[in-house]
């Protein structure tokens, strides 16, 4: 298993191409969910200067959970069809919202993040979490990002949720 993960190329689609071995390899032959999204968000952190908070929410018993995370700290439980990540969850289907405040019923849990990118991860035909990319920046996240991401959340959907 590689320890660190680097990237030479400067274009978004290139990073992410990248990335994406570099994030099999941190995860090859280890069954622990936390530690593999851990590894996940920090990677993507690395990859991605652009976002202020990378991390998971986990289904539990319903509704999402706060999982690993890089970021400030932020909201614990989110409802199913509750904001950007219950929608995401609730409609499978990836969100990229450019400007949160146009985005009826956006949980704001840091008042900085002006755009944000959410991918459900799908495990056989249930909603396990989602993945989520916020950012300062308006408009920071694309349909790049959603492919790549969808692409994040295929290797995420094979843990042990
Ligand atoms: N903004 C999200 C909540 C999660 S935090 O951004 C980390 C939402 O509206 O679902």
């Amino acid at each position: 298993m590689s320890e660190s993960v680097a990237f030479a190329a400067t274009d978004k689609a290139a990073r992410y191409r990248e990335l994406l071995p570099q994030l099999a390899s941190l995860v090859e032959g280890e069954p622990d969910l936390v530690a593999n999204l851990a590894n996940i968000s920090a990677a993507l952190r690395e990859c991605l200067p652009v976002a202020s908070w990378v991390g998971f929410y986990v289904m539990r018993g319903g509704e999402l959970v706060l999982g690993p995370f890089q970021g400030k700290v932020a909201c614990v439980r989110i409802a199913m069809g509750r904001g950007v990540c219950g929608t995401a969850a609730a409609e499978r289907r990836t969100l990229v919202v450019p400007d949160v405040e146009q985005f009826p019923g956006h949980i704001a849990c840091d008042a900085g993040s002006r755009s944000e990118v959410v991918v459900p991860i799908v495990h056989g035909d249930r909603v396990v979490g989602v993945l989520d990319v916020d950012s300062y920046e308006l408009a920071a996240f694309d349909a790049t990002d959603a492919e790549y991401l969808g692409e994040v959340a295929r290797l995420c959907s094979g843990f042990a949720w």
